[in-house]
């Protein structure tokens, strides 16, 4: 497919509007910094991008605090134990991002001496590494002129040319419009990139007037530039059903498991649930219990949705429940709780 534009992308123009509206984010290292000779951190720069990966700039910066005053180094970070980390991850979502993660770290400090590698394909040899994170890191950190590519410049990208197909169809010729658009300030340009698609050129609103790309864009000179990109036609998310079982001890103590090593949400913690199924079936409580129903909790996970029943009691007889642990109410801040077992918890009373 041949992309239509009128210009091509102008990156002296994208680098002048980030020197003087570079957001300032605590991986970043600002342009007149930069300009400086101050380097990035590539074990920060690492960690915001996979922190980022599905989730917003605005929800990771409490987490990018937390993680890099306990583990200021990737040797920290690789020495610290995986449940740790995964109870820090807890509410960021998409749990194998932190099993990589820790994956990583243990690479980069045993296998590298502790320093990342300096190129796209370097780093993309390390566990949960993509496509994406390698080119992000070696622009920001190496200024590698690679072509940085989310899902933020696909919406500006498309915007520029008017494309009249999903991106997922463009996706190449659009890696190509950017590829020869990338200067010498390779890492100014992706972040200045990101900034565009997060301030002005944003989903539902397009700042147009305020943006130095509108010289050369098509679809400023449309009726409705938020109309690009394309939709592609949506098909349906399935639907899932079950049960979340709440259990208190004669204490008041709750009862949580380990979720299995693999699947959905691995090794996190969880209330006891019945298995998830394409149909309601009758509960089938985990214990005797004088069994309470609170409504249902609903969560979408990325290919289904998920509706469980939610169900508290209190056990008197706990000989059965052997698998788990019994946690104080007051410090499941502790516990490695991934979102949907905080709404259950909370839609018992509890959390
Ligand atoms: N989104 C993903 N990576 C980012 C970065 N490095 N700066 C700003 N926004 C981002």
């Amino acid at each position: 497919m041949q992309l239509q534009s009128t210009l091509p992308i102008n990156a002296d123009a994208v680098l002048a509007w980030y020197d003087a509206h570079a957001r300032n984010l605590p991986w970043r290292v600002s342009p007149q910094d930069r300009r400086k000779g101050i380097k990035p951190d590539p074990y920060r720069v690492w960690l915001s991008e996979v922190m980022l990966q599905q989730t917003t700039v605005a929800a990771v910066g409490k987490f990018f605090a937390r993680f890099t005053s306990l583990w200021p180094t990737v040797f920290d970070l690789a020495a610290a134990p995986l449940a740790a980390v995964l109870v820090e991850w807890a509410g960021l979502g998409y749990y194998a991002r932190a099993r990589n993660l820790h994956a990583c770290a243990v690479a980069v400090a045993e296998q590298h001496g502790g320093v990342f590698p300096q190129t796209s394909a370097g780093l993309q040899a390390l566990p949960g590494i993509g496509a994406y994170t390698s080119a992000a890191i070696a622009a920001i950190c190496f200024d590698e002129r690679i072509a940085v590519l989310d899902g933020n410049l696909d919406r500006v990208l498309a915007r520029y040319c008017a494309l009249e197909v999903p991106v997922r169809e463009a996706k190449e010729e659009l890696r190509a419009a950017l590829q020869v658009a990338v200067p010498e300030r390779a890492g100014d340009f992706a972040q200045a990139m990101m900034d565009l698609g997060a301030t002005i050129c944003t989903p539902r609103v397009a700042v147009c007037m305020l943006c130095p790309l509108q010289p050369g864009c098509l679809a400023t000179r449309t009726a409705n530039p938020t109309a690009f990109p394309i939709k592609p036609e949506k098909a349906e998310r399935p639907v899932r059903y079950g049960h979340a079982f709440v259990l208190r001890d004669a204490a008041g103590d709750v009862y949580l498991e380990t979720r299995p090593d693999k699947g959905l949400l691995a090794k996190m913690t969880q209330t006891p649930t019945s298995e998830w199924t394409g149909a309601v079936a009758a509960p089938c409580y985990p214990a005797k219990g004088d069994w309470r129903h609170h409504g249902h909790v609903i969560h979408i996970f990325t290919h289904f949705r998920l509706e469980l029943d939610i169900w508290s009691a209190d056990v008197a007889d706990i000989s059965g429940l052997d698998r788990g642990w019994w946690a104080d109410p007051a410090a499941l801040g502790g516990e490695a709780l991934p979102t949907l077992f905080r709404k259950v918890l909370a839609a018992a009373g509890l959390d």
